[in-house]
């Protein structure tokens, strides 16, 4: 797909300092560690300060990928974030960030495509820089969904958390270590399955929204859940089919971490080995858009990404949309602990 190649040159993350286990939930909620860890995987969560929003989130996040690419903010070409919990409707969260970090003048957008957020920024930011229009490109997934949730409702409360994590796409060297191509898709017959119905222009906040919890996360689990195992296994099909590759050249398999019966369930039906399926979700839980940059920099940090590595990534979410990207990893640059 590239006019010129393109590279995931470097990755920073930041994640909120407290940490909400499964039995600090079970205090306040019908539910316990037993339920959430054998139903989903998930065992703690980070969860942001009170007044902390997705943008000191990404920021910081924003800046260690600089710092380890060793790039000035004044040299980034455009910033894009995609995030499900944005600081506000608008002004974008990119624009936030491109003020914290100090991109003054960089142009700087929001992407909205739920949990597929990263997957389909990346993609954008890939097209500008393989067609030239840009050199390098910050896509940023920045999320604090805790502040979306109904903390009463069992159903969505115990599975979401916070956190942050950006790329840098740079052109490459060759196609050694350079994205290989994407699969994006988009079933809107799903927009009722998973959303946040009040606060948009189709149901404006009111006294009636604010008593009735519209302005919280609505989830049909179930129906999401059926919906994520066979988006991942055909969108890991097709993005690998569309470039000659098979599932047995795949290095390492990271799929948007929602449910680790959804990753165990997608990784068996694509035919994944499980030392080849890359999850750190027991420690976070769903981070919507940072799920996918968080998993690529601990990737980096066990040596499980080195450089050479065919990396298959997949997202899933509200929409319903769906997001693969298939790429030859460089050094992924990060700051060393
Ligand atoms: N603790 C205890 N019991 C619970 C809890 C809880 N936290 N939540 C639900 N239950 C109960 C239900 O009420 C139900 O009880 P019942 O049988 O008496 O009615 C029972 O547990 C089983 O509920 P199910 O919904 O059938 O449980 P399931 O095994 O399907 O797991 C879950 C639910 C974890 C939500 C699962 O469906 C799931 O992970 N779905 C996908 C969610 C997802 O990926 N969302 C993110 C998409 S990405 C994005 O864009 C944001």
């Amino acid at each position: 797909m590239n006019a010129r190649p393109v590279k995931i040159s470097a990755v920073g993350t930041h994640v909120p300092e407290r940490v909400v286990t499964n039995d600090d939930l079970s205090r306040t909620l019908d539910t316990s560690d037993e339920w959430i860890s054998s139903r989903s995987g998930i065992r703690e969560r980070r969860i942001a300060a009170e007044g902390e929003a997705a943008s000191d989130l990404g920021a910081v996040a924003a800046s260690r990928a600089l710092e380890a690419a060793a790039v000035r903010p004044a040299d980034l070409d455009l910033i894009i974030v995609a995030s499900l919990s944005p600081d506000m409707l608008f002004p974008s969260t990119a624009s936030f960030i491109s003020g914290k970090i100090g991109a003054d003048g960089t142009p700087a957008f929001d992407l909205s495509a739920a949990c597929t957020g990263f997957i389909y920024a990346l993609a954008t930011g890939a097209s500008f820089v393989a067609s030239g229009q840009a050199e390098k490109v910050l896509v940023i997934g920045a999320e604090v969904v805790s502040k979306m949730i109904d903390w009463t409702d069992r159903g969505t409360a115990v599975l979401f958390g916070d956190g942050a994590g950006a790329v840098l796409l740079e052109p490459a060297e060759s196609e050694d270590e350079a994205i290989v191509g994407f699969d994006l898709g988009n079933d809107p017959a799903g927009v009722e399955l998973l959303n946040l119905p009040a606060g948009g222009s189709r149901n404006p906040a009111s006294p009636e929204t604010l008593a009735t919890g519209q302005h919280f996360i609505k989830m049909n689990g179930s129906e999401v859940f059926k919906f994520a195992t066979r988006v991942i296994v055909k969108s890991g099909r097709e993005v690998l089919a569309r470039h000659g590759r098979r599932i047995e050249d795949v290095d390492l398999f990271i799929p948007h971490q929602a449910n680790i019966r959804i990753i165990d369930a997608a990784a068996r039906k694509l035919g994944v080995p499980p030392e080849r399926v890359f999850s750190n979700l027991e420690r976070y839980g769903n981070t919507s858009c940072a799920s996918i940059p968080l998993c690529l920099d601990e990737a980096a940090a066990a040596g499980r990404i080195a450089g050479g590595e065919l990396v298959l990534m997949v997202g899933f979410g509200a929409g319903l949309t769906w997001g693969s990207c298939l790429a030859r990893m460089g050094e992924l640059k990060r700051i060393q602990e």
